[in-house]
């Protein structure tokens, strides 16, 4: 595999690579993108919905006269999207149909840690489990997924995934592209390696790093080509990969627009010519089209590899966007405070700790008080083993960068965000606060890393 060079965002500084990582191969677009239906309530009164999800085994046609064993939720692979309203008063009827125990995890979501759906959370084969929530938190994409203990990374890598938008007045009163699967696209970015029988079989390709793929599946479809117009269009890209960052960029290098990290929209659209995603986190970009020369452009990675080619047809429309997004205010009175708690991402392969220690469901490593800010510092240590990218996600909070190795975080940082993803030796200061109680986990999103015990747990009261 290794006669093409690595992408230094995949590699390991110093650190010996004993688990080769697998190169993605280009993305060859042969079959159209196809995007997850939106999930209709099962009831709606006012601002009460009802909704219900099935996690599920089955088997997917991804290659031609092939039936791939795959996991997903009211389907055989990924899920529905799920859209909820700001204020909306949300019951979920939650059923495993596997053939083993998981977790429906609601990643970003700010909700108590009794629906946060964590390791705690269990639910065996064949039970059912309602949970209910309010939505109280501004328009972002945010995503769904399981989490057992040590189990995440296989079930995640079988297909269990989902996206769920949270909308709000503000979203509404924007002009921005909306048109679901029209101009709005969601793009579920994972990269996945097939075995004998093109079988997703975990267990022969698992990597304690973070398991690879040479294989690009966006939305579920392998090898696919988004077709549109020459337009304005949007793009939420989720990193719903287990390890791999994406550097995205065009092949033809032009640029784009960030409207939204994370957890909403930034405070006003920010031109850039590559963004880095890390596992778990996501971003909106805005894409003008309706410049574009070539018939077809690329979304690609480093070294130009294709993540998603585009083909542009001719037919041309009108660009104009809302350019005030979002009024986010960082406290200024933050920046010099001293943090609170700090983390410390250390390791590799079964080595990964957090603050030296392996997570254990019956230590509590810190605490903190609902509604109230406090700085963390997330230090991602380097050591005589090296160091290497890991993306730290928070659980039911929306977080605020105030420095990475005390700068001001650029642009891409500058919005909520649940999940940030650090270089090696870099150190983030950022402000978190809970608005519910309960134990939240906070982990490198490296599935493979979090299954190793990379995580720790936060109470809230
Ligand atoms: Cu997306 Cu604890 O995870
Ligand atoms: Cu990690």
């Amino acid at each position: 595999a290794s006669e093409h060079q690595h992408s230094m965002a995949n590699t390991h500084q110093n650190g010996s690579m004993d688990h080769e990582q697998l190169v993605l191969k280009d993305n060859k677009g042969t079959n159209t993108l196809i995007f997850p239906a939106i999930l209709k309530p099962d009831s709606e009164k006012g601002k009460n919905v009802e909704y219900s999800l099935t996690a599920q085994a089955g088997t997917t046609e991804l290659f031609n006269g092939y039936e791939t064993k795959t996991y997903g939720y009211n389907g055989n692979l990924l899920g529905p999207t799920l859209r909820l309203k700001e204020g909306q008063h949300v019951t979920i009827h939650l059923k495993n149909d596997l053939p083993e125990a998981t977790t429906f995890h609601w990643h970003g979501l700010e909700v108590s840690g009794k629906a946060d759906g964590g390791p705690h959370a269990l639910i065996e084969p064949g039970e059912e489990k309602t949970i209910q929530f309010t939505v109280t938190q501004q328009a972002a994409t945010l995503w769904y997924h399981p989490h057992p203990m040590g189990n995440t990374a296989q079930q995640v890598y079988k297909g269990l995934a989902g996206l769920l938008y949270i909308e709000d007045d503000n979203v509404e009163a924007l002009n921005l592209p909306n048109d679901y699967g029209k101009n709005d696209f969601p793009i579920i970015l994972q990269d996945r390696a097939f075995v004998e029988g093109k079988q997703l079989d975990y267990s022969k390709v698992a990597n304690s790093d973070g398991t690879y793929g040479d294989t690009m599946m966006i939305n579920g479809v392998i090898n696919p080509v988004l077709k549109t117009d020459k337009k304005l269009v949007r793009l939420r890209i989720l990193n719903g990969s287990n390890a791999r960052n994406y550097n995205v960029h065009f092949d033809n290098d032009m640029a784009f627009t960030q409207i939204a990290t994370d957890g909403g929209f930034l405070n006003k659209p920010q031109k850039m010519k590559e963004l880095l995603l890390g596992a778990g986190e996501r971003a909106e970009i805005l894409v003008d089209l309706s410049k574009v020369k070539e018939k077809h452009v690329s979304l690609v990675n480093d070294q130009n590899v294709v993540l998603l080619p585009i083909d542009v047809s001719d037919t041309k429309s009108a660009v104009n966007a809302s350019t005030k997004l979002n009024t986010i205010k960082v406290d200024k009175a933050l920046l010099e405070q001293q943090p609170t708690k700090v983390v410390k991402m250390e390791g590799m392969r079964e080595n990964v700790t957090i603050n030296g220690k392996k997570f254990d469901e019956k230590r509590v490593d810190f605490t903190q008080k609902k509604g109230e800010t406090e700085v963390w510092e997330i230090d991602n240590a380097i050591t005589d083993e090296g160091g290497m990218i890991h993306p730290f996600h928070i659980h039911g909070t929306q977080f605020l960068v105030l420095s990475v190795n005390g700068e001001k975080p650029e642009p891409s940082l500058q919005g909520y965000k649940d999940t940030i993803t650090l270089q090696p030796g870099q150190k983030a200061r950022i402000a978190v606060k809970f608005p519910y109680e309960g134990m939240y986990m906070f982990h490198c999103h490296i599935l493979e890393h979090e299954d190793n015990g990379m995580m720790g747990q936060i109470e809230v009261k």
